[in-house]
């Protein structure tokens, strides 16, 4: 059942390419030029008419909200704010009947977000689900929704579900901004052009990653700590790889916005620390650049993850990770993947039950 894989886990970081390809399929039709979502079609004016859109979601799928802030906000140009449920859920948010919320589950029975949902559509907001299983109590309870298509997630640490989300959110952002006139057809179509290009771009960086995340590995099956560094649509990408190693590996790692680490994180940073940072080269490269020299200057340990062919980075990094180059918006979908493999082969190095991490359930269906 694992396909010849040691675990769930690394199958279904090796599904991922088939998983955004499905769910991908039968919306994204790049020569019509269209994305087709019953979902979004059949609600267009209210969506594209909102307020503002709330996302709330906890974990991974919080993680792949904050992406999809950047991707609304940026295409459908909507304020958009993320919520943990849990936060949400308690302290009397502000929401009307102009508001959007945007549920997002893999499961679709967490108690806190199926709580927030409860919520929200009391004081008389729309509820829009994103989840990955069909029928679950989120997608039944919400107004209207998309599922992610990942197929059965079974890992604790979730993967290829993170990545269906960020396909989904990509697609609701691109259509509503098409249709709503704050996106050009001369950009929408460049968009969606190289969206149907990203399952292709992740069977790339699996074939070319593997082996090299599984010998950096080596070197840090005895971190105490880690520091995931990233900026803009790559930000919510550090927390993620910092919330996948934490969770399987029990190493304590913090993602940050690159920016931020002058502002009390790069107090941590001896030779002892090692740091993971996301720099492509779209999203403020030259800024990335120097955040790296200032760690070199004392001296952490810092495993780049650029774009193929990069060598500014490159040269000052201790280790480096190349991905293939993509939009920034998508870049997050790529990068992510190796950070993946790198918190599992750290995870099995230390002998860790990757799939079944201490204290970890699948859904956490209580409050
Ligand atoms: O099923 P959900 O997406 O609602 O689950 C939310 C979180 O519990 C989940 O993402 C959790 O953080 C995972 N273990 C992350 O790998």
């Amino acid at each position: 059942e694992k396909g010849g894989f040691e675990h769930f886990m690394l199958k279904e970081i090796f599904e991922q390419p088939k998983s955004i390809h499905d769910t991908l399929r039968g919306r994204l039709l790049v020569e019509e030029g269209i994305i087709k979502m019953a979902g979004i079609w059949d609600n267009l004016e209210r969506l594209n008419q909102a307020q503002k859109i709330t996302i709330i979601a906890c974990g991974t799928s919080w993680h792949a909200g904050l992406i999809g802030e950047y991707l609304i906000e940026e295409f459908a140009r909507i304020p958009v704010e993320v919520e943990y449920a849990s936060e949400f859920r308690y302290r009397n948010p502000i929401i009307s009947e102009k508001d959007i919320v945007i549920a997002i589950s893999q499961s679709g029975e967490t108690a806190d977000t199926m709580a927030a949902i409860k919520m929200a559509k009391e004081k008389g907001a729309f509820v829009y689900g994103i989840c990955n299983v069909v029928d679950s109590s989120i997608s039944r309870v919400t107004d209207a929704g998309s599922y992610t298509h990942a197929g059965p997630e079974i890992g604790v640490a979730s993967t290829k579900a993170f990545t269906a989300q960020l396909t989904v959110l990509s697609l609701i952002a691109l259509k509503l901004g098409k249709h709503n006139g704050h996106l050009s057809n001369q950009e929408f179509m460049r968009l969606i052009s190289e969206l149907d290009t990203i399952p292709q771009k992740v069977q790339e960086v699996l074939d070319t990653t593997h082996e090299i995340t599984k010998e950096i590995a080596k070197n840090f099956v005895d971190a105490q700590n880690f520091l995931y560094l990233g900026r803009g649509y790559n930000f919510p990408a550090a927390l993620e790889g910092a919330l996948k190693l934490k969770e399987i590996s029990y190493i304590h790692a913090e993602g940050y916005p690159a920016a931020e680490m002058k502002h009390g994180p790069i107090a941590l940073i001896d030779e002892n620390m090692p740091i993971v940072i996301i720099a492509p080269k779209q999203g403020h490269y030259d800024k990335i650049v120097s955040n790296v020299q200032e760690i070199k200057a004392r001296k952490g340990k810092v495993i780049a993850v650029v774009n193929k062919g990069d060598t500014q980075v490159a040269s000052v990094a201790d280790y480096v990770i190349e991905f293939p180059e993509t939009s920034e918006c998508f870049s997050p979908i790529i990068a992510s993947v190796p950070l993946q493999l790198l918190s599992y082969y750290i995870a099995v190095y230390r002998g860790a039950n990757v799939d079944q991490p201490r204290n970890l359930a699948k859904s956490v269906t209580v409050e």
